[in-house]
């Protein structure tokens, strides 16, 4: 682990990677396990790689769609399932992230044009960790001399395979010598906070303190955050976004503080199908993730209880999203997706 002062080249890519494709499986980090274990799995088969989206093992919507973009090469050359079978097997997993739709949708389009499948997944992946590069390069003048950043849940190499969407900035800049701090929330109730952007933190050697949920407004209120930065799971055109349940509170703080708020995303994450917040779709999980935690009881074992994984915040609070193309404002989303190859099914 390089000490703090002592940052990584510009462009070095961080140690942290979220999977690889190798001798013809996927091998993912599983991040049930993290920070206690670093155990990786070989997935062989498409419903294995369904399973492991479905469970978090991979998690964070870039991630989540190179995994998919490898599942249909598995779907094909191994499963021998039908082209509408395996999409429909990956689509399944998690409604939310639209970086999914994207990634199976690009091994889609080889598969019934004949073409290689596994090399369409591996342009994919190419193309996110350039994305999440530029998101670097294009947020890092955002993260001045020991700027002092919040982010909500895991938007790092975790994420996005490599670099992450919100550190990435925060990685470029402490590349440059900026020295930065990140205030992490811990994430309730799965903590990927805590459990995964914290360890990423730690192996980089960048300053940070993981905090409770309920602990950013306080740090807010006191004027102790420069910026927050989050990641997004489904951007609409609008601006409005999907991001870890939790994510609209702190937008709401941060603008009653006088605090700007960014969002990091690649294209994948932009959904221009739509335009409102609300019509996007919000995965509930398991209510078991909020009554128990490592097998204790949290809560009573007849207690009914709410578990939307994601939340939906208005663009009226982002200053800015934060695109490998540079920092846009709300407003100027939808002419830019206009100007795009369409990213979705
Ligand atoms: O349920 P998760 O852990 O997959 O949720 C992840 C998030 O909400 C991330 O903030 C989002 O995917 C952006 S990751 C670059």
């Amino acid at each position: 682990m390089p000490e703090p002062g002592s940052p990584p080249a510009r462009r070095s890519p961080p140690a942290v990677r979220a999977l690889r494709w190798e001798g013809g499986s996927l091998v993912v980090l599983d991040q049930r396990q993290l920070p206690g274990a670093t155990v990786h799995r070989t997935l062989g088969h498409l419903p294995e790689v369904a399973e492991a989206i479905r469970t978090l093992t991979v998690r964070g919507a870039p991630t989540i769609g190179v995994a998919a973009a490898y599942g249909m090469v598995l779907g094909q050359r191994v499963d021998g399932l039908g082209v509408d079978e395996a999409a429909r097997l990956l689509r399944e997993t998690r409604p939310t992230a639209h970086d999914l739709f994207v990634g199976i949708a690009e091994v889609e389009r080889a598969w019934r044009e004949g073409k290689d499948t596994l090399e369409a997944a591996a342009a994919y992946e190419r193309r996110l960790v350039e994305e999440c590069h530029a998101i670097g390069e294009a947020g890092a003048p955002l993260v001045g001399q020991g700027a002092r950043v919040l982010t909500h849940c895991n938007a790092g190499a975790l994420a996005t395979v490599a670099w992450g969407t919100a550190l990435a900035p925060i990685r470029v800049a402490f590349r440059s010598g900026r020295d930065p701090f990140v205030w992490v929330d811990e994430t309730r109730p799965l903590l990927q906070g805590s459990r995964l952007t914290a360890w990423e933190l730690r192996e980089e050697g960048i300053r940070h303190a993981v905090i409770a949920d309920n602990a950013a407004g306080y740090f807010l209120g006191r004027g102790e955050v420069d910026l927050v930065i989050v990641g997004a799971d489904r951007i609409t055109r609008s601006g409005d976004f999907a991001n870890k349940v939790g994510t609209y509170e702190k937008a709401v703080l941060a603008r009653e503080n006088g605090v700007p708020f960014y969002v990091a995303a690649p294209w994948s994450t932009f959904d221009a199908s739509l335009t409102r917040g609300d019509e996007i779709p919000v995965e509930e999980r398991s209510g078991d993730e909020v009554r128990n935690f490592a097998g204790i009881a949290t809560a009573p074992e007849g207690s009914p209880v709410r578990n939307p994984a994601f939340d939906l915040t208005p663009h009226r609070f982002v200053r800015g999203f934060i695109t490998p193309d540079g920092v846009l404002a709300p407003e100027e989303i939808e002419e830019r997706l206009k100007a795009q190859r369409p990213l979705h099914p």
